[in-house]
């Protein structure tokens, strides 16, 4: 696992910040004078995240500055903090009625819409737990989550609803849908719930190389973490229009879609739909987006437009992110030479529950590198036995605990959550890199077969579970094949039951039988017939690792 790095980086490679962007405090003064205790949130007796992120700005004054743009086609929608307050107000009394209380965990399954993040508004306010839930998820992705941590009550509409078997989820007590929500007149006082720093707030389900996904609980404490981090590498100022293109059921639409813009009192940009082009650049130009966070796949799309952006007026974006998967140095270099724009890449994950390595605003920019550990946060790169590596040398990826957005557990899964930190005083990510002397840290791949699609975290066990399903299918290996637009594409290796002969029409068949349960996003694309599985003697565990060298090898020998 350990090699030595290669290719170093000239100083002509790298980018130094833009002209005219807000200058930080000097990160090396920054980074040791900073305090995680040195904020008004983390000192707080009492909190609720929901409270901080809409409530604390109308009541303060600002309930007239707009808090959104809803852009779904041709329908443009504008709301308050007010406004927005309003609308929780009125979830929040729902929910009362239909007896959530703290702890509860309602789920979310909207579409990318203004009821979808007010929804998990109001779920945190009363003290319960949201899960929000991927738009594109279908049946079974959706009951196995639910099912994990036991979901009381779950909120969606009538379309996504339909993938539902309520018989599957038994623990749902009510299902509420948003077409009849608007309807329901409610009133009362307006409720929050005071909790601990520490009680759960939010639970992403995220997937590994091994078993279901697992529900990652964050707490309240996080808010710290996302108002500090909003503030400086989104670098939100008053006037912004931000733009965060995931879907809340993500971490990312979640933590930089929502609470760390709005606790920082952006406006937000909501859009429906996934990725075109056209679309997203008109955005830009028709709200005069500011600050732009979104993935490698979407720049390489657009890079791949090659100078289609010169038709529109990008002139307010000043700020661009990226997170989740490799963003390779040509994209950094061809936005920079075209936009005239850095595209500043951060590195976390579900499980930090926040930014931990990033590119600040005021730093210089390593192409290739996900930049530098943000201040109170230490990256360590480990050996085997947990013991940090020198500078330059590739190794597990892991940071000294504690920070406030780290998770608070993995829900009903003790060992997993303990796997995370098997030397004492790390966190390991699971991720592989290097960092050079001046403190870049260099990704380099997965220790595990975590799969990473466009960003979206795949795990092969749950594609592999849905594919044995298939009458045809008997067994199924399933790995990540390097794909130039998408980072990594599913692929599966699959042996077939005897009675079965291979057609094109059987693989489409099994893949629809995959894109129907599971999510289109973690339908393999590519299907590959084989006689055999490789697997290990002893256990008769399929070797992944052996499909994927073999994948490799195939693509070395043909490029
Ligand atoms: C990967 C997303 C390379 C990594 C916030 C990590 C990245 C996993 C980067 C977490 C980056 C995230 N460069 N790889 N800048 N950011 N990753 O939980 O493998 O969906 O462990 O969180 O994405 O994915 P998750």
């Amino acid at each position: 696992m350990i090699e030595k790095a290669k290719g170093e980086f000239t100083v002509s490679n790298i980018l130094q910040p833009n002209e005219g962007v807000y200058q930080l405090d000097d990160y090396q003064s920054r980074y040791h004078t900073f305090r995680w205790e040195d904020n008004e949130w983390f000192n707080k007796k009492k909190i609720n995240a929901a409270y901080e992120t809409i409530d604390r700005h109308v009541e303060e004054g600002h309930g007239e500055k707009t808090a959104l743009h809803y852009i779904n086609q041709q329908q443009h929608q504008t709301l308050t903090f007010k406004e927005v307050q309003d609308h929780v107000d009125h979830y929040v009394q729902i929910l009362r009625a239909n007896h959530v209380k703290k702890g509860d965990r309602v789920f979310i399954f909207l579409p990318k819409n203004p009821d979808c993040y007010v929804a998990i508004l109001a779920t945190i306010r009363i003290g319960a737990i949201a899960g929000p839930l991927f738009e594109g998820f279908m049946g079974d992705a959706v009951h196995d989550r639910i099912n994990d941590c036991q979901g009381k009550l779950l909120i969606t509409d009538k379309e996504l609803g339909q993938r539902i078997d309520r018989q599957q989820v038994p623990s749902i007590e009510t299902v509420l849908y948003q077409e009849d929500i608007s309807d329901q007149v409610t009133q009362g006082d307006r409720y929050v719930e005071w909790l601990d720093a520490d009680d759960g707030m939010l639970i992403h389900y995220t997937s590994g190389s091994t078993g279901k996904p697992k529900g990652v609980l964050h707490a309240h404490r996080a808010v710290s973490h996302h108002a500090l981090t909003g503030k400086w590498v989104l670098d939100i100022h008053d006037h912004d229009i931000y733009w965060c293109t995931s879907h809340p059921g993500w971490v990312t639409g979640s933590v930089y879609g929502l609470f760390a813009p709005w606790l920082n009192r952006a406006t937000i940009v909501i859009q429906a739909g996934r990725f075109k082009a056209e679309d997203w650049y008109q955005i830009i130009e028709q709200l005069g987006v500011t600050i732009w966070y979104s993935a490698p796949t979407a720049f390489r799309l657009l890079m791949s437009k090659g100078d289609l952006y010169a038709n529109y007026n990008l002139a307010s974006l000043r700020h661009v992110l990226s997170v989740g998967e490799p963003l390779n140095p040509e994209v950094i270099h061809w936005a920079f030479r075209e936009w005239h724009l850095r595209i500043h890449d951060t590195w976390w994950m579900t499980e930090t529950g926040g930014h931990l390595i990033v590119n600040l605003p005021s730093q210089p920019i390593k192409p290739g590198s996900m930049g530098r550990p943000f201040p109170g946060i230490e990256v360590g790169i480990l050996d085997e036995a947990g013991q940090v590596l020198p500078r330059g040398t590739v190794g597990q990826l892991a940071v000294k605990t504690s920070w406030p957005g780290l998770m608070k557990t993995i829900w009903n899964n003790e060992s997993k959550y303990q796997e995370y930190f098997r030397y004492p005083g790390w966190y390991v990510s699971g991720d592989l890199a290097y960092q050079d002397d001046d403190g870049y840290v260099f990704f380099q791949g997965r220790n595990d077969d975590m799969i990473n699609s466009s960003g979206e975290r795949i795990g092969p066990f749950e594609v592999e579970s849905s594919l044995i399903e298939h009458p045809a299918v008997a067994e199924a290996g399933v790995i990540g094949k390097p794909d130039p637009i998408r980072g990594e594409i599913v692929k599966a290796f699959i042996t077939l039951r005897s009675d079965y002969v291979v057609s094109n029409t059987l693989i489409e068949e099994i893949r629809q039988h995959v894109r129907k349960r599971l999510a289109a996003h973690a339908a393999p694309k590519e299907i590959e017939v084989v006689d055999q599985l490789p697997k290990t003697k002893i256990s008769g565990k399929i070797l992944r690792r052996e499909l994927k060298q073999r994948e490799h090898d195939r693509i070395s020998m043909s490029s």
